[in-house]
């Protein structure tokens, strides 16, 4: 209350002298400090004076705090992919889906698949990474599908080579504008042409993407991947995506951050076990297209019994309900993993 009476009695004297200026002054900082004290400030003193609004004008006139100089690498990596990026969407007269299947050996869903496909050909293409045994096929549209494929370990960066080989494979066909990659283990929710159109038509690309913080996120994360990998960056997601022909196109031409977490993203990686097939892609698409990923896949993935592994369905749980349920309650979607992550 005294604070207030010395600030509303300059009104009445009409004029000030000096020393209850002073006056003033030390009440508006002893208060402003109290002030301060009882509620401390988010951030910065200053954004919490002025109002939210203030605060982002001021934030976006001072240089960023993490402003540093980048490395030759870095530029280089960043003109390639603006330029990939900003490229124009479906080229092609007779655009297709790239269906790259990432398989040990045998497709046990081949015929399922074989429905699914029936009737549209010339939409779609078919890739198969077998990584230990020659699958025998049943169906016409899987026979001599198998690109040269090598040994894929779980956990381990040739998972992401491999997705980079069926990648590099699919994308010689000009016609392919969206890639789908699946396991052996997925089967479709929907008939063709919704899953054609719906990927087709939309203009992001279906990865996985959210910041865990706990130590099965974040927690992997090495500061040997500075100063191009920041940790806040650092972001975990599913394995299987849909993908634009652009961003197919961006991981092609990355080596700079794939080194970075073939390198140090890895089991055992000091005393600590991270997953490249986990990491790789989300951290990469949040640095370069934040908004050009849709955060999610279009793969069902049921992780509720909190595994190391997605729950399995076995043949007892599958029932049309069970179908029913997935694609009527989760209206976007597209494919189910039925085993989901692979034992490859
Ligand atoms: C892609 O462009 C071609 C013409 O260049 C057109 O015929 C086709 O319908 C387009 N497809 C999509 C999915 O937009
Ligand atoms: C994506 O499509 C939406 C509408 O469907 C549009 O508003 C948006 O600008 C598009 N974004 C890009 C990057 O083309
Ligand atoms: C995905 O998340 C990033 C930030 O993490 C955001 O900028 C982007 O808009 C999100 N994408 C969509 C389609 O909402
Ligand atoms: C399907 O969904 C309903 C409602 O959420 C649930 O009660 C039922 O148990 C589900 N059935 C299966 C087989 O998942």
């Amino acid at each position: 209350m005294k604070d207030l009476q010395i600030l509303y009695a300059p009104r009445q004297r009409g004029h000030l002298k000096k020393p209850t200026w002073i006056i003033i002054l030390i009440s508006l900082v002893s208060l402003f400090l109290v002030c301060a004290y009882v509620y401390p400030p988010p951030s910065s003193s200053a954004c919490y004076i002025l109002s939210s609004h203030g605060c982002e004008a001021l934030q976006s006139w001072l240089p960023p705090a993490s402003a540093r100089e980048l490395t030759d690498a870095e530029i280089a990596s960043q003109v390639v992919i603006r330029d990939i990026l900003n490229m124009a969407s479906n080229t092609s007269a007779n655009p297709k889906v790239a269906f790259l299947f990432l398989t040990a050996g045998a497709l046990p869903f081949e015929k399922l698949w074989e429905k699914f496909f029936k009737g549209h050909e010339g939409r779609f293409t078919v890739y198969v990474h077998a990584s230990e045994d020659k699958p025998v096929h049943f169906s016409r549209y899987f026979i001599d599908r198998e690109i040269r494929s090598d040994k894929v370990i779980w956990g381990r960066i040739s998972m992401v080579d491999a997705e980079r080989r069926l990648l590099a494979n699919a994308l010689k066909d000009p016609d392919n504008q969206q890639f789908v990659l699946l396991s052996d283990s997925c089967i479709p929710l929907r008939d063709f042409d919704y899953v054609y159109n719906y990927i087709m038509y939309t203009n992001t690309s279906f990865v996985d993407c959210f910041e865990d913080p706990g130590p099965h996120g974040s927690g992997r994360y090495s500061a040997h991947m500075l100063p191009e990998v920041e940790k806040k960056f650092f972001r975990k997601g599913a394995q299987w995506f849909t993908m634009k022909r652009k961003h197919a196109l961006a991981i092609m031409a990355d080596s700079l951050y794939y080194k970075k977490f073939r390198d140090y993203c890895r089991p055992g990686m000091n005393g600590r076990n991270c997953y490249s097939d986990e990491h790789y892609l989300p951290t990469f698409f949040h640095m370069i297209d934040p908004s050009g990923i849709a955060n999610w896949s279009v793969t069902h993935v049921d992780w509720s019994e909190m595994k190391w592994h997605p729950k399995s369905y076995q043949a007892k749980d599958v029932s049309y309900e069970l179908i029913r349920n997935l694609s009527v309650w989760l209206l976007f979607l597209i494919f189910t993993s039925m085993v989901c992550t692979m034992k490859l």
